[in-house]
């Protein structure tokens, strides 16, 4: 399973690629806006640190806005990945992205429908959106099991990104679904490898070692 950072922060980016962990970067705009930064700056910063896939995301909602946004964005590196919301536009887009070669990552996506007409579009990566589907009192990690079913079933390329993870026990149960990829905000990735019981069992380790007759 791969992990992406799903941040625009550098510091972020850089404590957990020293750990050898990161695989990609996502970003949405709401991300880019939290470092009042340059978009594109910011981009070709992180994807110059990274080796796998970077998500930068469209603003336009009709697709010649879509495809001049995606095509200028793909020139920023060459490991970026153009996200595009999923509407009929979005699909439209996607289409003629995929026949020019451009990497596609398809986002709000919160039904097996939508994932499937994304991926059947052309999409390289489809974003499920399983934090906020919980949000609205319906199980989020349902459709990432019923996405990894039907694009296997019918074999397609596309890769499943869970999205919007919130917490460890949605990227534990990401993994056990089957998703290619979690992407995980900053925030949480630290708490992946922490435990209240190892900090516990590391301190009890030190105080027995200091009580040794010296
Ligand atoms: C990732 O691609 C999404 O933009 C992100 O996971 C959304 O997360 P949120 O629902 O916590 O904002």
């Amino acid at each position: 399973m791969k992990f992406f950072l799903d941040t625009a922060n550098i510091e972020e980016i850089k404590r957990v690629n020293e750990l050898g962990l990161v695989d990609g970067i996502t970003t949405n705009p709401s991300i880019i806006a939290k470092e009042g930064r340059n978009f594109e700056e910011v981009i070709k910063e992180i994807s110059s640190m990274i080796d796998g896939p970077v998500s930068a995301e469209v603003i336009g909602l009709e697709t010649a806005d879509m495809l001049k946004e995606a095509r200028e964005i793909a020139t920023w590196a060459p490991n970026v990945v153009v996200k595009i919301p999923m509407t009929e536009a979005g699909l439209r887009a996607v289409n003629r992205l995929s026949d020019e070669g451009i990497k596609t990552n398809v986002t709000l996506i919160f039904s097996a429908a939508q994932g499937l007409m994304a991926a059947k579009a052309g999409a390289t990566y489809i974003s499920p959106f399983v934090g906020r589907i919980d949000d609205i009192g319906t199980e989020g990690m349902d459709l990432v099991k019923d996405l990894k079913r039907i694009l296997t079933e019918y074999q397609y390329e596309t890769e499943i990104i869970t999205a919007s993870v919130r917490n460890i026990i949605h990227l534990q149960d990401a993994a056990v679904a089957g998703a290619d990829i979690a992407t995980i905000p900053g925030s949480q990735f630290p708490k992946l490898w922490s435990h209240p019981l190892t900090d516990i069992g590391i301190k009890k380790f030190l105080d027995d070692w200091e009580k040794m007759p010296k």
